[in-house]
């Protein structure tokens, strides 16, 4: 019952963003407890996944905090400001504890996550070292591998089979092997692999029977990040992008999503360089100062770079991260400030930086009567610092919609764009890339599931 409001609700989204809640809902009610272990399943145990893993083994054991994640650090205020509730996040709504997770991976490569994670050089070797044994014990599956995606790398951990549909049951039996052995009552998958190369929406995307005989017949429009997405949805098992790969934007994954009540969402981490931008962006449009170009360069040097560093895979990180200027500025609303704005992205490979990336921008503005000014940005980032408590936070909250009789089959969670670069939306909706419209959207959601008034800051009641 639940899930028919929702169908209904979802038509007016505008209306549901602006207006308190109304429907007090499920009031939490409709939310299943967390009992039991979740599983997290991660295609992809290089610099991110590793940094992840290991951060949350770190944290479960008292080594480190949890800085970053909004399910672990985040409060959330409800009610009138005068009324001082500001619960955790954790708190508020029912989520998976850390002590609940277990992981498993695929790589192509045979590397368990403590070699795995020495190589990336991201964490130092002595927080790697406390945690050897449980890292080790972390061994990856074998990969669903196709070199003509990613033409960078190649390795010998790669299933082979008599075509995709084949592999896809292959990854199917490595999820209910997973889930059985490890005794997890739900699943989440998390894509964090190497970025393939762009593909455009095709014929063999479009239905769930179309996608099915792509699979037989070993349509090269199908990547391997799909055939895992397809094995994970099938399971019935959320799944999260944090590629710019095409992988579950496409509508027979939508089908399924909603078929299978496997939640999906976004694609690409929103870490270091679009996060500012996302930040800066709506500062100008707010302030109605012109933008008349935004020129991004990084440097480089973990695999990611390398990757990246071949046109195919740039191409499709490129396009993700190019769209998010356009529709936080409107220019077609804002021709005068907006019109003519030239957009530039590069990513260079530079060995000596390792995962230490650092990103330059260089923001043409104009003000008042046209006059012109320069803002610089040089952020010396860490990538997967950035990105590790965004898979955690990704992991509890699509368990969250899994558990939550309201959200589970939509499809897509369109209020955790929060987390990425290109947001998943309904269809002829535009994405949300302002951060803050995005934060306000998830912290509403989570208002929304708990039957708690929705946050809209007019506040004209404090001067009654
Ligand atoms: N770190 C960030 O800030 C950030 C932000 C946005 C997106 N991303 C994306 O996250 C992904 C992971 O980044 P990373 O720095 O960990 O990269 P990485 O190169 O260290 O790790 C990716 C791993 O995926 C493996 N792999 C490639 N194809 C595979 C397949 N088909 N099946 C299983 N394993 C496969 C590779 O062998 C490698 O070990 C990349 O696609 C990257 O673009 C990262």
């Amino acid at each position: 019952m639940a899930i028919k409001q929702k169908r209904v609700t979802t038509k007016k989204t505008a209306t549901v963003e602006l207006t308190k809640s109304a429907s007090g809902n499920s009031g939490g009610s409709g939310i299943e407890p967390a009992k039991g272990k979740l599983g997290v399943m991660i295609p992809g145990m290089g610099a991110v996944a590793t940094t992840f893993v290991a951060g949350v083994e770190a944290i479960r054991k008292g080594l480190a905090k949890p800085i970053g994640s909004l399910t672990q650090m985040g409060t959330i205020r409800l009610g009138k400001r005068t009324e001082g509730r500001s619960p955790k996040v954790k708190e508020f709504v029912p989520l998976a504890g850390l002590n609940d997770l277990v992981f498993t991976g695929w790589d192509i490569f045979e590397d368990n996550m403590y070699e795995a994670a020495s190589k990336a050089g991201v964490l130092d070797r002595y927080l790697l070292d406390e945690i050897k044994p449980f890292l080790s014990s972390i061994k990856p599956r074998k990969a669903v591998f196709d070199h003509n995606y990613v033409k960078r790398i190649d390795g010998p951990n790669v299933k082979k089979g008599k075509n995709k549909m084949d592999l896809a049951e292959q990854l199917r039996d490595d999820i209910r092997q997973f889930k059985k052995s490890s005794g997890a009552s739900r699943l989440v998958t998390v894509w964090c692999a190497s970025t393939e190369t762009f593909i455009e929406p095709s014929a063999a995307h479009q239905s769930i029977k179309a996608f099915e005989n792509g699979l037989a017949k070993n349509d090269e429009n199908i990547a391997p990040s799909m055939i895992y997405a397809y094995a994970s949805l099938m399971e019935g098992v959320p799944f999260a992008n944090g590629a710019p790969n095409l992988t579950v934007d496409i509508p027979a994954m939508l089908e399924l999503s909603k078929q299978n009540e496997a939640p999906i969402c976004g694609k690409d981490f929103k870490t270091g360089q679009t996060l500012m931008k996302t930040v800066l962006a709506p500062a100008f449009k707010a302030r109605l100062l012109g933008l008349s170009g935004w020129y991004s360069t990084n440097i480089l040097g973990n695999r990611d770079g390398e990757v990246l560093d071949d046109p195919g895979s740039f191409k499709t990180k490129e396009e993700s991260k190019l769209g998010v200027l356009e529709h936080i500025l409107q220019p077609a609303i804002y021709p005068e400030l907006y019109g003519n704005i030239f957009h530039k992205v590069r990513i260079n490979y530079y060995p000596p930086r390792g995962d230490n990336k650092e990103g330059w921008d260089n923001i043409d503005i104009f003000g008042w009567l046209g006059y012109p000014m320069q803002i610089k940005v040089d952020f010396l980032c860490r990538d997967s610092i950035l990105a590790a408590p965004i898979v955690l936070d990704l992991v509890l909250f699509l368990d969250l919609a899994k558990r939550s009789a309201e959200l589970r089959g939509l499809g897509i969670q369109e209020w955790m764009s929060f987390y990425f670069k290109s947001p998943m939306t309904a269809p002829g909706l535009y994405p949300e890339h302002d951060l803050f419209i995005q934060s306000m959207k998830l912290k509403n959601t989570l208002r929304h599931l708990k039957g708690e008034e929705l946050i809209t800051h007019l506040g004209l009641e404090y001067y009654d």
